[in-house]
């Protein structure tokens, strides 16, 4: 085997190139996931803060086999149609809030986030109001890598050394809404969307402020442009209901959604378009919606999305996640009270204990790895750890988090 590499043949997503350091992963139950070296861990992220019903569940498992057995696959480009994609579609849409909305699907949280982007875009345009082009996005917003998400989104570090981005893009203070009332009272008549998480997560857990979403709704309904709720992460009974909007009680014109539909099990991904939006596609007979993927309405995603649906709704996970948060927050808040940690965020069954400030970003990533060793897996946003478990856990493994952060930053104390 003639190569010259001295590094893995895999080229890791957010990782050092140069690096060797990766645990090779090879069964997963339940909560737990065990490594090639026999090492068990308890999976505090739901993988990557998806996969609500735990790993190994047969009903999905069966689903997926039993569709590819019968259509492996086909193509949803017109005029082709599917049962599963169907049936998904219409489960989603009556989930969600936007009553009489249609779901554009996809494979991923990013292609959803280019989607909902071209889609707010294209109704402007449709309309004949074609200097409305810019996107607000919220500094700390995660929005995926494709070059919409890249562009849209509020952490720094992940748009540079790209090259040029998308044009007409503008940013906005992620918690004082003054300073998108101001961005509106110049500009609002040239804003075709704000894209915003209801809940920012990969920027470090950040609910909103009191009133925030209410008043980016009002902004963005006074002047004409679509808000979109990026519920990636919030979707699919994360926060304690269905979709975050339900939480925070704010209806957004598009909500793109993916990892919970599935568990992981598929890859999915989607955009929830609002009746009004679908009015303006559907208003002349001969348009065409130049925009798809090869894989969109894939039936064998689709057929895990519907059984992981079921799932959710049978074991009752939504309330379950309320539950869970409540125990996992409880946890964290004791350590904030004694002074380890400096902050404690979420929502649901989402959470962040924040390292005090003697902790730089790599000393987080020490306290991220002493906790992998001692056999639970979580995630260091900054110096934020966050949580976000498959909803099935049980309280003695939510204790068991706690304990293993609180053990993990005794033994790696700040570093300033
Ligand atoms: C809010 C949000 N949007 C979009 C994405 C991108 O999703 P994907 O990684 O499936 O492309 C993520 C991924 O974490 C996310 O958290």
């Amino acid at each position: 085997m003639a190569n010259n590499r001295t590094t893995p043949a895999l080229l890791h997503p957010f990782g050092k190139p140069a690096s060797n350091a990766y645990h090779t992963l090879v069964r997963a139950e339940g909560v737990r996931v065990w490594d090639d070296k026999g090492n068990e861990y308890i999976d505090a992220l739901g993988s990557l803060w998806y996969c609500q019903v735990g790993y190994g569940r047969r009903e999905i498992i069966d689903a997926i086999t039993d569709q590819l057995t019968r259509m492996s696959t086909y193509n949803t480009f017109a005029p082709w149609a599917n049962g599963p994609a169907e049936a998904a579609a219409e489960r989603i849409s009556s989930l969600s809030p936007l009553e009489g909305s249609r779901v554009f699907l996809c494979c991923s949280g990013s292609e959803s986030v280019d989607t909902a982007i071209k889609l707010s875009r294209l109704v402007h345009q449709l309309r004949g109001d074609h200097d409305r082009q810019v996107v607000v996005r919220r500094t700390r917003g995660y929005h995926g890598v494709n070059v919409g998400g890249t562009s849209v989104q509020g952490i720094a570090s992940n748009r540079e050394n790209w090259g040029d981005l998308l044009p007409h893009v503008v940013e906005i203070d992620p918690d004082d809404i003054e300073s998108a009332a101001r961005l509106f009272a110049e500009a609002g008549d040239r804003i075709a969307a704000v894209i915003s998480e209801p809940l920012q997560g990969a920027g470090g857990v950040y609910p909103p402020t009191e009133g925030y979403l209410e008043r980016l709704r009002d902004l963005c309904t006074a002047h004409g442009a679509l808000l979109v709720f990026d519920e990636v992460i919030t979707g699919f009974g994360r926060t304690g209901n269905w979709f975050a909007s339900q939480t925070y009680g704010v209806t957004p014109d598009l909500i793109t959604f993916a990892k919970g539909v599935t568990s992981g099990y598929q890859p999915m991904g989607g955009v929830i378009v609002t009746r009004a939006v679908c009015d303006e596609l559907e208003a002349d007979p001969d348009f065409i919606l130049r925009h798809g993927y090869t894989y969109s309405g894939h039936p064998a995603a689709a057929a895990a999305a519907l059984a992981n649906i079921d799932i959710i709704d049978n074991d009752g996970l939504i309330e379950r996640a309320k539950h869970v948060g409540e125990r996992l927050s409880a946890g964290l808040h004791a350590m904030a009270a004694d002074g380890t940690l400096r902050d404690v965020r979420g929502v649901g069954a989402v959470w962040t204990g924040q390292l005090p400030e003697t902790y730089s970003d790599a000393r987080a990533i020490e306290v991220r790895d002493t906790m992998t060793t001692n056999g639970v897996i979580c995630r260091a946003a900054g110096t934020n750890m966050v949580f976000c478990p498959p909803l099935v856990i049980e309280d003695s493994d939510i204790d068991r988090c706690v304990d293993v952060l609180a053990e993990a930053i005794r033994l790696v104390p700040g570093d300033h």
